[in-house]
Order: C-alpha cells, then structure tokens, then sequence
C-alpha cells in the first residue's frame, strides 16, 4: 500500500510492476508533466486517473496512451471549483481507494508588480492575473489535497499526496502571483505532512527547474526577447539544460513509492534556476 510505514512496499528495483494496482489521480493530467507523470505510473502498474477541465483532452490522452500499451481512466474537474473537486473525489471513490493525488494542475502567467509604460504612465500588475493565478495553483492545491486526505482517512488508506510546487518558489523576476503560490504549496505540504502522518498519510513537494515543453515553446508576439532571455537564462542552470518532463515524472514516481520520505520538497532543477539575469 502507498505510504506504509511497514517498509514492505519500497520499490523494487529493475521492476515495472511497483504500482501492483494501486489508484493514483494526478490533476492538470491531460498534458505536459501531469501526462508524463500518468504514463510513467500506468508502466509501472498503477492505475491512473487524469484530470483536466477539457474531457476531449484528457480523451486524446487516453487515446495515446492506449496506443502506446498505457492503460489510463479519465475524469473532468476544474480544481479551482470546490464543488468539482468533491465531486471527482466521490465518482473515484465510487471505484475504490485513491493511494496517490498528485497536485499538479498549474499555470505560470508573469507581470510585473509595476511598470513604466509607453508614455510614462505607471502600469499596475492587474489583480485579476494575481487572483487566477493564486486561485489555480494554490486553492487548487489545497481543495485537491484536502478531499484526497479525507477520502484516505475516512477509507483508512496510508496514501500519499505529491504537491507540484516551483524552483522559482522564493521569488523571481515578473512572477509576484506564481513564485507567491508556490511557496504557498510549500507550506501546505509541510503542514500537511506534520497532520496527516498519524493516519500513514505522506506529503511532498517535487520543485522542477524549467521543463522543455509547450509552455517554454509557445510562441510569443516580442520580437524574439523571451527566447533570448530564456536562452541566456539556461546558461546560468549549473546543468545548462532545461529538464525534461520525464525526468520530472521520475523523481514524482521516486516519492510515491519511498516509504520514509515526507514533509520534504525534492528540487529537480539541474542544479537552479537563477531568480533573474541581465541580458
Ligand atoms: N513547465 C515548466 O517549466 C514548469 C516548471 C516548474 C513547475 N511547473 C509546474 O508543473 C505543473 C505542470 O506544468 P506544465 O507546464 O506541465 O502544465 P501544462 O502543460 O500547461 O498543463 C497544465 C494542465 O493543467 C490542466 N489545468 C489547467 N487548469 C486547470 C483547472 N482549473 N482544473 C484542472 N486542470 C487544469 C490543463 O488541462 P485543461 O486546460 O484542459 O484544464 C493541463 O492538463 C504546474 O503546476 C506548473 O506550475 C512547470
């Protein structure tokens, strides 16, 4: 069972099999880190379930991944809507245990606290972006934590909560909302941790550095600026390289399974991520 203190269920190395069945949900599971961290559990015999708000997403996930010999479940729910979550957590709970939640669902959206304009006119960073991004990537964290826990205890099951928080999480340049949040998943991780060890429960946080994927692909309407920034910005990564999604898949998979590993952020960023650079 996940999260044991027995130490009867440290994985096994060389296995593909450490899931044995078990139930994991991972949010933000349609794409990205959240799809990598799915496949890479399905390989290892989990039974996953991605979450996402766009069901014809998380279905062409489901699709490729079947493709690929990866078996995956669906389920549509917004985080940031505390009805939602209640909601995926009863259809889960409906099928069985939930031994794993993966926090994962978030989005980085950057302004400046302040910024001289064009004429001279000061502009402020808008509250809604502060308050979108505070509402997805911290009341999201929470609400999904808080059912998976409850869903554990009243089932009595040792599970595990994994918390996808930032290498950037105390602070950086042009990101008050994201770098404010992810320090906040921080906090709640740890204090989740001290909580909910009693009933077997384990917490932790996995801080990637700067993944190679859609979001540091998009293109972007500046004449090049953010590719360059982004370019000198790797050079500074001790490892010089962004991190790829498996890599970070590796590390959520390492700490579902590591019976004595909780209350802890483990940072998977080559090294760090520097705050900010001049170009
Ligand atoms: N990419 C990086 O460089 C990087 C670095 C450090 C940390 N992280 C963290 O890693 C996590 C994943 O990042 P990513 O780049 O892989 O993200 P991504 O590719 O943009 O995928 C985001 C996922 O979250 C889902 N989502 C967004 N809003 C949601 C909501 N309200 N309710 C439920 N699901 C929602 C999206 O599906 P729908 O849009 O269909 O809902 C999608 O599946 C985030 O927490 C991010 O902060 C990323």
């Amino acid at each position: 069972m996940a999260g044991s203190s027995s130490g009867s269920d440290v994985s096994r190395p060389g296995s593909d099999e450490s899931g044995a069945g078990r139930r994991a949900v991972i949010t933000g599971g349609s794409r990205g880190l959240g799809l990598a961290v799915a496949r890479r559990l399905a390989a290892s015999g989990w039974s996953p379930t991605i979450c996402g708000r766009d069901a014809g997403a998380l279905e062409r996930a489901r699709l490729a991944a079947a493709g690929d010999g990866l078996a995956l479940n669906t389920v549509a729910a917004d985080v940031t809507c505390e009805e939602s979550v209640r909601r995926m957590f009863s259809r889960l709970d409906a099928d069985g245990p939930v031994h794993l939640c993966v926090s994962n669902a978030g989005a980085n959206k950057p302004q400046l606290l302040v910024r001289r304009g064009p004429e001279g006119a000061v502009r402020r960073h808008p509250l809604s972006d502060w308050e979108e991004t505070i509402r997805l990537c911290l009341t999201g964290v929470f609400l999904t934590g808080r059912e998976a826990a409850a869903a554990m205890v009243a089932r009595d099951v040792p599970g595990v909560i994994i918390n996808i928080s930032s290498a950037v999480r105390r602070g950086a340049y042009g990101q008050s909302a994201y770098t404010s949040a992810k320090a906040g998943v921080d906090a709640l991780t740890r204090t989740w941790a001290l909580e909910l060890a009693r009933y077997g429960i384990r917490v932790l946080g996995v801080a990637p550095g700067v993944i190679d994927g859609a979001a540091l692909r998009a293109p972007r309407d500046d004449g090049g600026r953010h590719a360059a920034y982004m370019n000198s910005l790797r050079e500074h990564i001790p490892l010089r390289r962004w991190a790829g999604d498996e890599e970070i898949a590796a590390a959520v998979c390492f700490a579902a399974d590591h019976p004595y590993i909780t209350g802890t952020v483990l940072e998977v960023d080559g090294g760090g991520v520097p705050e900010h650079i001049r170009t």
